[in-house]
């Protein structure tokens, strides 16, 4: 009889837990170094006791020049298994800074390797969906297509379909195409990671995440779809012609549809998220005087096991054990 092996992500989401209670302090306070800076230490802190050897293929801070889990940062005790991770210790730090929902704190980690890594190209372009319609997505077809075919595939009218979009000028066409067809839409503010969850949701509103994102939000997507069953295609999207120079000159291709696979080709992939403030996939972090609540989602592609983990934290005896107050943030 074969032993279940390990589920790394069981381990990971003591890391996301952590770095949403340090970066939910900071919630409201407009400060979104702070949010980050607070995650990124609080996360680095406990990924480093977990038994691996990981490095950082998806890290974030370049682009917002803001604290870092930097690409290439070794994480873990250094010991086997040899691991990509994907990390965004808070995903919507303005969102924290602000008070607004839909910000969680994410992680994934898969064999060596495996992992796209997008060099310094900042965007993707994203079609992602759920279960039930991952035969309907294509990213080069025109979005009435994708809708209608989504619908279908769900039994619905296409005045059924709610389509995720980031409330950005550049999606103005796409915005007005989706209107147009007869869809409906949420924009969101940030957070298209947790945006591209929704789709996944069972008995969820959600059916469709399009437009354009972060490419490092785009792989630790990628992880969190395969493992919860849906699909996703993107394809890089330079800003300007000094991106299309970029990319051209890392051997990138902006035409290439970079599918599922491509992103994260290992079918062991792992993945944590916690809730840093309220979103409809995971309630925010709870601060209730000697208890702090957690609540996150901790997956596995190999046995597409989806668990919901409510932590319940005791910021008093966690101060004896580590070098992070939770019971202030800093
Ligand atoms: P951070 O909180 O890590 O800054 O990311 C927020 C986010 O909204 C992502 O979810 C999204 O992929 C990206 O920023 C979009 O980038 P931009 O704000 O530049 O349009």
């Amino acid at each position: 009889m074969a032993v279940p092996d390990r589920n790394m992500a069981l381990e990971l989401v003591r890391g996301t837990e952590a770095a949403a209670m340090a970066a939910g302090r900071w919630m409201g306070r407009g400060d979104k170094n702070a949010v980050d800076g607070a995650a990124v230490h609080a996360m680095r802190n406990m990924l480093n006791s977990v038994e691996m050897n990981g490095i950082v293929v998806i890290g974030e801070g370049e682009k917002d020049k803001a604290p870092m889990l930097f690409n290439g940062e070794k994480l873990g005790t250094g010991s086997v298994p040899d691991l990509d991770i994907a990390v965004d210790p808070v995903d919507g730090t303005r969102l924290t800074s602000l008070g607004l929902p839909g910000a969680i704190s994410v992680v994934a980690v898969a064999e060596k390797g495996s992992m796209y890594n997008p060099g310094n190209i900042f965007y993707m372009d994203k079609i992602v969906t759920g279960p039930d319609a991952i035969d309907a997505i294509d990213i080069d077809a025109p979005v009435e297509d994708n809708i209608s075919k989504v619908a279908k595939l769900k039994g619905k009218s296409i005045e059924d379909i709610t389509v995720v979009v980031l409330d950005r000028p550049r999606h103005e066409d796409l915005i007005s195409e989706i209107r147009r067809v007869g869809a409906r839409i949420k924009l969101i503010p940030d957070g298209d990671v947790a945006g591209a969850l929704l789709t996944c949701k069972v008995q969820g509103g959600t059916d469709l995440l399009m437009g354009i994102g972060g490419a490092p939000e785009a792989v630790i997507t990628a992880c969190a779809i395969k493992a919860l069953g849906g699909n996703m295609q993107c394809k890089l999207w330079a800003r300007d012609a000094r991106d299309a120079a970029k990319a051209k000159e890392q051997g990138l291709s902006l035409d290439q549809i970079l599918r599922l696979n491509d992103l994260v080709s290992s079918d062991n992939v792992f993945f944590a998220a916690t809730g840093v403030t309220d979103g409809e996939f995971l309630e925010g972090v709870r601060y209730q005087g000697k208890v702090i609540r957690t609540s996150s989602l901790v997956l596995r592609s190999k046995s597409g096991t989806i668990r919901y983990v409510e932590g319940i934290h005791k910021p008093a005896k966690l101060k004896e054990i580590s070098d992070i107050d939770y019971s202030k943030g800093l």
